[in-house]
């Protein structure tokens, strides 16, 4: 079932509608373009209900569904737009005239590889990426020397960076001396190489491979991308139900 922008700010319905960024909108309106029942619309904060008549120079804007992708991210992008040091990682996304509008869900560093999902859903986005939801985050991790003693049950309590930063419990499986998956749950800033760095290891490889129970397509290379199909856009729905608040515990090491 296409799910679409219905109502909401202006500015929330051109880019979900895919017609125009937040910052385009925002010109659009200062350049007095956008009308709204023939009105010229004065703010982008400006309420659109489902039967409102919106156009732009004269064109009226039909509803478009929004628009959901899965790509494998490469290394050397930013999930970050205006980042100046590196590339944007949608402006890998051709053929999509509305790539402009286009946003990550929750940010993988520069040099993290893996699944990325890039849309125009920012209500959906927020659900997703607020840490209540604690949903689940499996990577591939590669370091530089094996993990401390009983590094799996010290994640599992939850560990704290040096600045004081705590970590939900964290779920490792081992798989050689220089390898494992971990699973998180939080989405904090460098959450899997601090939780490495607290377990006396420095993370060289890091590829994200699942949200939830939502998979990196196996067929997708370092910057592939496809959109998703109907059946995963009802999973990444499901994921802002599914999971709810657990209180954790801390350990200092
Ligand atoms: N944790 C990190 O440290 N980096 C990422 O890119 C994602 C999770």
């Amino acid at each position: 079932m296409p799910r679409t922008a219905k109502s909401g700010r202006l500015d929330f319905i051109l880019r979900g509608w895919g017609y125009a960024s937040k910052k385009e909108t925002e010109r659009l309106v200062k350049e007095k373009r956008v009308t709204v029942n023939g009105i010229s619309a004065e703010k982008t904060s400006f309420y659109i209900s489902p039967a409102d008549i919106v156009e732009i120079d004269g064109e009226i804007l039909t509803p478009r569904p929004f628009i959901y992708y899965a790509m494998n991210k490469p290394k050397g992008f930013s999930c970050v737009n205006g980042d100046i040091r590196y590339p944007y990682v949608t402006s890998l996304i051709k053929d999509d005239a509305a790539v402009n509008t286009l946003f990550c869900v929750g940010r993988l560093d520069v040099d993290t590889e893996g699944l990325l999902i890039i849309t125009n859903d920012g209500g959906l986005t927020n659900a997703l990426i607020h840490p209540v939801k604690e949903i689940p985050k499996k990577y591939y991790v590669e370091y530089d020397k094996p993990l401390c003693e009983n590094a799996q049950e010290k994640a599992k309590i939850g560990l704290c960076h040096t600045d004081g930063t705590s970590y939900k419990p964290a779920e490792i499986e081992i798989l050689s001396e220089y390898s494992a998956y971990i699973t998180v749950s939080e989405g904090k800033y460098h959450e899997v190489k601090r939780i490495i760095g607290a377990l006396q290891s420095k993370v060289t490889y890091l590829k994200r491979l699942s949200i939830g129970n939502l998979s990196l397509p196996a067929d997708l290379e370092p910057g592939e991308y496809r959109l998703l199909t109907d059946d995963e856009t009802d999973i990444l729905y499901d994921l802002q139900y599914i999971y709810k608040l657990v209180v954790s515990k801390i350990v200092f090491i």
